[in-house]
């Protein structure tokens, strides 16, 4: 007994019997929560922030690289952070179902925190256009899934339309209470890196996140906790990449289904980002997205979806040609985690799955012939 006091003793600063228990919580004064409030919680963010090592290196490229692994949220993507303001709002109002429209990640995330929330909630998703993963997650929470012969854009207006005539709440990101849950990820990338980032690089579909990121930077800038702002970039898909032609696309497509989206819900808002912080968006071709997505998982070690690597190619585009200069210091969002699609993943591994016997023979010359791989 003696002996166990003195091993716990000896470690110094131990949090003993803190358990986490969510980002509104830990933001409680910074969300619209009331103390009596019923939280409707999984856990979610504090998210890992990982730099990055051996990219940089291999392209030669000076710069403290970032990526934000919201992946790593229990549902697997960073609408859990919105979901989880949004379900307690919705609860505390007196909401017995939500709906969204999604491309998959808002409607996994909405399903479970319904579950958690003991409601129902009905998700339209667009037909054959959803990663397995997402759609899985949907069907296990017991959401009443919905697949509509249209896109994400075609689902976000039957839902606005029918919203107001059923009792449903919406809970896509146009409900205000999604950024202000989402606004936290800024808040714990500055309170880990000790400021903001010289330059922080998202996936932009309907536009939500970059909006929320920046609510965050600037909350916490003009609450004097820091005194700098990032220059906010937003990357598209080539075929989805309203923002950067400037006009709204009729019919988007990608391999990146997450943000295949014509119509951004958060279309002036986003353009309000980018003028404030000297932003900018870019698109870049599905080739480029999926040779991110596998240089990070084989590189680094993380696995995020195909919509989340635009980020990373994004910012490694765009120190290369300097628009991002070198010594930068750069955060770059994982929105969602690489189970989401193991669809895409398997298709663009080459390494083929080795066929052998099972015997010790075989298995060894399988080593000995792969060793450099
Ligand atoms: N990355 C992933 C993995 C996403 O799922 C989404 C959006 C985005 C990026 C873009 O974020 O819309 O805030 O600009 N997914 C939504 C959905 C549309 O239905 O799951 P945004």
């Amino acid at each position: 007994m003696r002996g166990v006091c003195r091993s716990l003793t000896a470690i110094p600063n131990m949090n003993m019997g803190h358990r986490y228990t969510g980002l509104i919580e830990r933001y409680r004064d910074r969300l619209p929560v009331a103390d009596d409030t019923r939280l409707i919680s999984l856990g979610e963010g504090a998210t890992p922030l990982v730099k990055l090592n051996n990219i940089p290196r291999a392209f030669g490229l000076r710069a403290e690289l970032y990526v934000k692994y919201e992946g790593l949220n229990p549902t697997g993507s960073f609408k859990d952070r919105g979901m989880t303001l949004a379900v307690t709002k919705a609860v505390e109002e007196g909401a017995r179902a939500i709906i969204c429209a999604s491309t998959g990640n808002t409607s996994a995330s909405a399903a479970a925190y319904a579950a958690r929330a003991g409601i129902t909630c009905f998700v339209l998703i667009p037909e054959g256009k959803i990663a397995l993963g997402k759609l899985a997650q949907a069907m296990i929470h017991g959401a009443v899934v919905i697949q509509i012969q249209g896109n994400f854009d075609a689902g976000m207006n039957l839902v606005k339309q029918v919203a107001s005539e059923v009792p449903v709440t919406i809970v896509n990101s146009i409900n205000p209470y999604r950024l202000q849950g989402q606004k936290t990820a800024a808040f714990e990338i500055i309170e880990e890196l000790g400021s903001a980032p010289d330059y922080h690089c998202l996936p932009v579909g309907n536009a939500g996140n970059i909006t929320a990121h920046w609510m965050g930077y600037c909350e916490y800038a003009d609450h004097g906790i820091v005194n700098n702002r990032p220059v906010m970039v937003g990357y598209q898909a080539a075929g989805a990449a309203p923002f950067v032609l400037g006009e709204m696309v009729d019919q988007p497509e990608t391999v990146a289904t997450a943000i295949r989206i014509g119509h951004p819900q958060s279309w002036d808002k986003a353009w309000q980002v980018q003028k404030e912080s000297g932003g900018w968006f870019e698109k870049f071709s599905d080739e480029e997205i999926l040779a991110a997505q596998k240089l990070l998982a084989e590189k680094e070690g993380i696995f995020c979806e195909p919509a989340s690597a635009v980020s990373l190619a994004g910012a490694l585009h765009d120190l290369k040609c300097g628009r991002i200069p070198a010594g930068s210091r750069i955060v770059c969002t994982l929105t969602g985690h690489g189970l989401k699609d193991p669809d895409t993943a398997i298709q663009q591994s080459i390494g083929p799955v080795l066929k052998i016997r099972a015997e010790p023979e075989a298995v060894k010359r399988a080593i000995l012939d792969n060793l450099a791989r």
